[in-house]
């Protein structure tokens, strides 16, 4: 891997990960990822923008010696998860006079996760400066752009936002800067939604703040970076807002066809009325394309058989995560089959109480759905169109 320089006297020295197709062990990355860290030369101090994750921190010390650094003064750390935070154990020996600059609440996770000495850290609050000459970093301490201790930094004087997870997205491309930004849009749309969807309400303060710190690039800790910066702050602005759109999504299983039936003919009917439609079969759906699926939608009805007495594991798992991931979802809605009885729709709903719905009607049938069944569908399919003219989004 080789450093990159963005403007004169600032340089990408992260590292790239073509391979890796899983964090956090639940979310697929069918792209690879990045972890971008970022040298800043001042003209009287050196600071280094977060580190890499562990498996790359050979890659970052090879990347910052081929530039001849002999000194860090300053190591700013964002974010304490490790695909940042992780190789500053290493960098820190490389340059044991560096500082590690942070906020309190990410000291202690720091401390904490990998032992970081408490005198090797000097603390910084919202709003503090750090000189390093010619070029001034602003610290604007951001809970809640993944972990409550998080933070992003502003160099002033070259207006570049680093905004860690803020704002990123996993992919892995030689592309320093974005490219084609119909797909950086998708990519990034999807990372939101595994990451930055569950905080949207704060996350809406901080797309305001950045809009009028006016940066000229943002700076982000995964992916490639963005010279475009009104591009993601006007899509987040849009994921972020209360507006749902024309939509249903129907995350479904189905054992031996009952469900299935069930799901083709609601589909239909849903389209009929003129709403979008997206159903998800969980046996094949990547959960990332379910998470962004969840970004827009008025409505999300989910479709289950019945499993002894509740409803499947996997319709239970993807229930889970969509109420972990609190998406703007106003309507809910529960079908399926059952054989002799079950608490399918008890079990679903009550599953659902991070995310504020209004309950439709729901159709649970026993074995194959008959005609009454489909009429039945139907009339879920009329209950939905009624909520979204009420929301005046059709
Ligand atoms: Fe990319 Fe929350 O770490």
């Amino acid at each position: 891997m080789v450093s990159r320089e963005i403007v004169p006297g600032i340089f990408w020295v992260g590292a790239l990960d073509f391979d890796r197709r899983i964090f956090d062990e639940l979310i697929p990355l069918p792209e690879g990822t990045s972890y971008n860290s970022y040298l800043i030369r001042g003209s009287e101090k050196t600071a280094l923008i977060d580190t890499v994750d562990p498996t790359k921190e050979f890659e970052l010390v090879s990347n910052i010696v081929k530039m001849g650094v002999e000194r860090i003064d300053y190591i700013v750390i964002n974010h304490a998860e490790q695909d940042h935070s992780g190789s500053l154990p290493m960098i820190m020996e490389f340059f044991p006079d560096a500082v590690v600059v942070t906020n309190e609440k990410c000291r202690d996770f720091l401390e904490a996760l990998l032992h970081i000495p408490t005198e090797r850290f000097r603390i910084i609050k919202n709003g503090d400066t750090l000189s390093l000459g010619d070029r001034t970093l602003e610290f604007f301490i951001t809970p809640w752009t993944h972990w409550p201790e998080t933070q992003i930094t502003y160099l002033n004087e070259d207006k570049i936002l680093f905004s860690c997870d803020l704002f990123g997205f996993h992919m892995a491309t030689t592309d320093l800067f974005i490219t084609d930004e119909a797909a950086a849009y998708r990519s990034a749309k999807r990372y939101y939604a595994e990451i930055m969807m569950p905080f949207r309400g704060s996350i809406r303060g901080y797309v305001e703040k950045v809009k009028a710190l006016g940066p000229v690039i943002i700076a982000p800790s995964h992916g490639p970076l963005n010279k475009n910066p009104p591009f993601i702050l006007d899509a987040y602005a849009d994921w972020v807002s209360d507006n749902v759109k024309n939509e249903v999504i129907i995350p479904y299983i189905s054992m031996h066809g009952s469900t299935q039936k069930m799901v083709d003919h609601l589909t239909s009917a849903l389209i009929g009325r003129g709403i979008t439609v997206k159903p998800f079969n969980l046996t094949k759906t990547d959960i990332g394309e379910l998470a962004m699926a969840l970004v827009d939608p008025a409505t999300v009805v989910i479709a289950t058989p019945t499993v002894l007495f509740g409803p499947h594991p996997q319709v239970v798992s993807a229930t889970f995560l969509a109420n972990m991931l609190k998406p703007k979802v106003r309507f809910a809605s529960v079908i399926g089959s059952f054989g002799w009885g079950g608490k399918a729709v008890d079990t679903i709903t009550k599953m659902l109480d991070h995310v504020k719905v209004e309950v439709l009607e729901p159709v649970m049938v026993k074995g194959l759905p008959d005609e009454a069944a489909m009429k039945s569908l139907d009339r879920l399919a009329d209950d939905i169109l009624k909520k979204h003219q009420e929301i005046n989004i059709v």
